[in-house]
């Protein structure tokens, strides 16, 4: 199988990540919950990765990394904590129903500062004139999941600090890729998945916590445990339950991977098989490739239409021909709207991914499509 479905879950992983679960499930019981061995290797594995996602961005101290189960639990977390019924809330064009739906369920007020496609200063544009005074916070999709168009966030979030607006940065297809700095940005909170570019797995995603916070989930903690009330301390104020132990020991070889690689160099890897698709596709006379004019606005995400075939039937004829890609809405309609679509086929790419896959699925689009 090709699998260009990277933008919902990476399936390469590497390897240490697979091996480190399965020594995880084997050793380690429960962080915080004991002071036996197995109990003491599961909280140094959490504290463990704690630490390098404070290191990998910018968080500071540790206890500002908070376990999630991926980037929706996180930014359900988030923006519960950050905004109110009827609070006037800013949100691009490229959001994601992971923001919309909550922001809907607590009755926000939303404003979108909509603007073209793979147009940052547009975008920049757009997101200060709905920036006034009466906002109460605003969320910043950094790299669409749909188009892999990257906003200019270091120039949004300096607004918003300037304007003195708490941010929320949705780093679902960002994280790994590009640099996230809590504190440089001086964000209110970042939130992403484990199981995308950071190569940990499914079940995993982490919130970074700069500004008060609110839990989703009362229960144990194995701290201040008299209290009938959650702690108010991070992380402990927004981890009740149980930890996905196996799940933090991967995500930890997952963060080891990016910094020994280099989010840079992944990204790099990414693109070059962006432009190398969109280079063998480009004349395709009844394909239409979503493809930005400057490669440095567009991540390893590529939406394409097939003229005469819709692209959920699009993306059935891939499969069939072991080619696996995303049709349809991708759970982000307001990013489509935005972008004048009514759905489209996403390949996206992983560092796992080669120029011979490129090479076959452009062959195969080029003699089915
Ligand atoms: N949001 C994920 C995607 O784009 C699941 O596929």
């Amino acid at each position: 199988m090709i699998y260009f479905d990277n933008a919902a879950t990476t399936l390469q992983k590497p390897q240490s990540v697979a091996n480190a679960m399965l020594r995880a499930l084997k050793t380690m019981s429960s962080p915080g919950r004991g002071g036996y061995e197995a109990a003491m290797r599961a909280s140094a594995e959490a504290y463990a990765c704690r630490k390098l996602a404070a290191e990998l961005f910018g968080t500071g101290d540790p206890d500002r990394v908070v376990f999630c189960m991926n980037a929706t639990h996180a930014l359900n977390l988030a923006i519960k904590s950050a905004a109110g019924p009827g609070d006037r809330v800013v949100i691009t064009g490229f959001e994601h129903n992971a923001v919309l739906r909550p922001l809907t369920a607590v009755g926000a007020e939303i404003t979108v500062a909509a603007s073209p496609l793979f147009e940052p200063e547009a975008s920049l544009e757009a997101f200060r004139q709905a920036l006034t005074a009466d906002t109460k916070l605003a969320v910043v999709n950094h790299v669409s999941n749909v188009f892999g168009f990257i906003q200019p966030l270091e120039a949004m979030a300096e607004l918003c600090r300037e304007r003195e607006v708490p941010l929320i940065v949705d780093a679902s297809q960002s994280a790994g890729l590009l640099p996230l700095d809590l504190q440089t940005l001086g964000a209110a909170f970042i939130a992403m998945p484990g199981h995308k570019s950071l190569y940990g797995p499914q079940g995993t995603g982490l919130l970074l916590c700069n500004a008060p916070v609110q839990p989703l989930l009362e229960g144990g903690t194995g701290s201040d445990s008299a209290n009938r009330s959650m702690p108010d301390f991070l992380p402990d104020r927004l981890e009740a339950g149980t930890h996905n132990v196996s799940g933090i020991a991967g995500l930890r070889k997952g963060l080891l991977f990016i910094k020994r690689n280099g989010a840079e160099i992944l990204l790099k890897r990414e693109r070059e098989l962006l432009e190398l698709t969109v280079r063998l596709l480009k004349g395709h006379p009844r394909l239409r490739l979503y493809t930005a004019e400057r490669p440095d606005t567009q991540a390893g995400v590529l939406s394409f239409t097939a003229e005469g075939c819709d692209p959920e039937a699009a993306a059935a004829r891939l499969a069939r021909a072991g080619i696996a890609v995303r049709a349809g809405l991708h759970c982000a309609p307001l990013a489509h709207e935005t972008a004048g679509s009514g759905g489209t086929v996403r390949i996206s790419f992983s560092a796992f991914n080669t120029r011979s896959e490129v090479l076959k699925t452009a062959r195969f689009l080029q003699e089915n499509f």
